[in-house]
């Protein structure tokens, strides 16, 4: 008989009783399409589309495009209720259902992300606010999440106005990551996500032009792995005190745990969400499973431990 391995992982101050998650997007608006699946309680957590101060309609059709065995590109624009909308219709469904609720936030100015934090600063039932700091929409080009200044005033503004940690959820888009990590570890943020979608493009050889009506659209899915954990790497080598939640084309129980090895101290699950919905919950038990046969005591043992020169199996 093994002892029961333990699944709890902690991002920073905030305890998960396991590192799995459903990433902003890919489990609707609340996650109430996973109800035939199993209890959202399950989860380490769950994480809301991005919710903006004003409901927001999304792009025009078709919005999403497969990319076979690589993942999908996908342009939704964002389309959501609206915070004051959530609030009262989704969060009431979260909380029944026990979830531990992590709320994505997203604006095209300062005052759209200080002003739909508002609806939520002061509430207990929420683990952390994670924001995300791409915006499609944004006029002259670099968004919060490409310009280290930017998403310094952004994460130290909402950091002034609630208690809640924050998670600054990052693209992949950008020439040198660390710099934006700095940005919003030098602003308080309580961890990073990384990474969101990967900026791409596809093109329909029948109507001889991109397949998305807006043209580019972000990629997800298996063929993200590499750069998330690259992102993921980098950041942990350079900032070990900041928790990472990583995110990126993570479909099995081995690439939860490469994450992790990585540095990453919990994972989110988004695109194998489309192929299989109760992906989360076969890793999860996948994870209890590898503990046990590891004979870990805990699942947190891994957490950046290929950056450990000591734990080196093969002597270079
Ligand atoms: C259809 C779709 C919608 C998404 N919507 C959001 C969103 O509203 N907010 C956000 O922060 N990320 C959004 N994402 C990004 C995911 O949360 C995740 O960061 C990204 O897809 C990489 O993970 P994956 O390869 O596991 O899908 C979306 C992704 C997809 C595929």
């Amino acid at each position: 008989m093994y002892s029961m391995s333990e699944l709890k992982t902690n991002v920073g101050n905030v305890t998960l009783k396991n590192p799995i998650l459903l990433a902003s997007g890919t489990c609707g608006v609340a996650a109430r399409e996973f109800e035939p699946y199993f209890n959202l309680s399950e989860l380490g957590g769950v994480v809301t589309k991005s919710l903006s101060i004003k409901p927001r309609d999304g792009n025009p059709t078709p919005r999403v495009v497969e990319i076979p065995g690589c993942g999908m590109l996908n342009s939704i624009g964002l389309q959501n209720p609206g915070i004051e909308s959530f609030v009262k219709n989704e969060l009431p469904y979260l909380v029944e259902k026990n979830a531990t609720i992590i709320i994505n936030i997203v604006g095209e100015i300062m005052d759209d992300y200080v002003n739909a934090v508002d609806f939520i600063k002061a509430r207990n039932e929420i683990t952390a606010i994670e924001l995300n700091l791409s915006c499609p929409n944004v006029s002259g080009g670099l968004d919060f999440s490409q310009d280290p200044k930017k998403a310094f005033s952004l994460v130290s503004e909402i950091k002034k106005i609630t208690g809640i940690p924050i998670w600054a959820k990052l693209s992949p888009n950008v020439t040198n990551i660390t710099d934006i990590v700095k940005a919003c570890v030098d602003a308080g943020s309580d961890g990073v996500s990384l990474i969101n979608t990967v900026l791409g493009l596809a093109i329909n050889r029948w109507t001889k032009k991109p397949t998305l009506p807006r043209a580019t659209g972000g990629y997800s899915g298996p063929a993200i792995k590499p750069i998330a954990l690259r992102m993921i790497w980098e950041t942990h080598k350079k900032f070990p005190k900041i928790p990472i939640i990583g995110i990126g084309g993570i479909h099995t129980t081995d690439d939860a745990i490469e994450f992790l090895l990585c540095g990453a101290s919990c994972v989110q699950i988004g695109t194998a969400n489309f192929v299989n919905p109760k992906i989360s919950i076969e890793i999860i038990n996948g994870l209890k499973d590898y503990c046990e046969k590891n004979k870990l005591s805990s699942i947190s043992e891994l957490i950046g431990q290929a950056h450990d020169v000591s734990k080196t199996f093969v002597k270079v």
